[in-house]
């Protein structure tokens, strides 16, 4: 299949809506990591995403939409809360889960009875979701298990002849995906920490729990609320090792390793004589979530065999950054 590159003008952004209506699947800009968009309302067109990126059959996807009409078209029994966050949030990074309507094409959930639901805070995303008029089911646009592009060039290098179409925009602003929330659970739960944080929820929803699987690998056997969140993922080929420490005893640590690279804070690299990759500022989480998965993509080309990631704070956006990082590193964590 021959991938069609298109702009992100309003010629683009025409034809990426006239592949999707004729159930094409196309990657799009939004503002957390390029998506890979389907039909949410056409079962064939899901099964080409979930080939495209050997995704894992269980698990579910996320359907944007652009408007409030389109949230009543593919969700049910939506509770109060859902309006406020909504209100609040979006457009914007937050992705709420509640009862899915039957309109949405039972491939989208998995068998659940639930749908995943977010507005996109990205203006061609939102243009091409109006032109085509249909909610667009739309998960990370990268080879299941490697890290989530943040820019065209990472789709490109993912699916080129895999995927109908790409519109190419500039690199998504926020860098790691949405935060995901639960509402069809008493209380509601965090299920993937994002930009939108657990501190900023709580405004809105006081009773909301932090899933455990944000912060640890789920038990062999767990049931967990969302599939996504047992696998490894967002892994370059070469090894990840992250490295919970202060930066001199990061550096001390680093230092002393061969064949390998580090993947630090900006105003740590200096202290680092490995081969070093910088993903933003020690004080800035939203730097770090700007950076993370292009750095993880740079790491192949650095030629070695391991790299040692320094750990983020787990507070605020940085909880976001380390749950990603875990995952990235298959949970291996070396704490000094
Ligand atoms: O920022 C984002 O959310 C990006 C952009 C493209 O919008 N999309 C994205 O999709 O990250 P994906 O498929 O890579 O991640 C979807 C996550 C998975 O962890 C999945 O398990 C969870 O959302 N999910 C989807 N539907 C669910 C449901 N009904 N119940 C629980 N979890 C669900
Ligand atoms: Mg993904």
């Amino acid at each position: 299949m021959q991938t069609v590159i298109l702009k992100d003008d309003s010629k683009g952004i025409a034809s990426a809506a006239e592949m999707l209506s004729a159930g094409g699947v196309v990657a799009i800009p939004t503002e957390t990591v390029y998506g890979l968009a389907a039909s949410a309302y056409d079962d064939n067109a899901i099964a080409k995403v979930f080939k495209a990126k050997g995704r894992p059959q269980d698990n579910p996807l996320i359907v944007h939409i652009c408007d409030m009409d389109m949230l009543g078209e593919v969700a049910a029994d939506l509770p109060d809360e859902a309006f406020a966050l909504a209100e609040a949030f979006w457009p914007g990074p937050l992705t709420m889960v509640v009862k899915k309507s039957d309109k949405i094409a039972q491939s989208v959930s998995r068998g659940l009875d639930t749908v995943a639901v977010r507005m996109p805070d990205h203006p061609v995303a939102g243009q091409i979701i109006r032109r085509s008029g249909l909610p667009l089911a739309a998960p990370s646009a990268n080879i299941s298990g490697s890290p989530s592009p943040t820019s065209a060039a990472h789709v490109i290098a993912d699916l080129d002849g895999r995927i109908d179409g790409v519109v190419v925009s500039g690199d998504s602003r926020v860098g790691v995906e949405s935060t995901v929330i639960t509402l069809a659970t008493k209380p509601p739960r965090l299920l993937r920490p994002g930009l939108i944080t657990a501190e900023e929820l709580k405004a809105y929803l006081p009773d909301l729990v932090i899933d455990s699987a944000v912060l640890a690998q789920p038990e062999e056997g767990q049931k967990v609320a969302s599939p996504g969140m047992k696998y490894k993922h967002y892994s370059p080929k070469t090894e990840v090792i992250l490295v919970e420490a202060d930066a001199a005893a990061f550096a001390d640590f680093v230092n002393g390793q061969r064949e390998c690279a580090a993947i630090c804070f900006d105003e740590d690299a200096e202290k680092i004589t490995l081969p070093t990759l910088c993903y933003g500022s020690g004080e800035d989480e939203e730097s770090q979530a700007h950076s993370l998965f292009s750095c993880l993509r740079q790491a192949d080309g650095l030629g070695v065999k391991r790299v040692y990631v320094h750990a983020p704070k787990k507070s605020g956006v940085g909880l976001a950054v380390y749950n990603r990082l875990i995952r990235a590193a298959a949970f291996k964590v070396i704490k000094l």
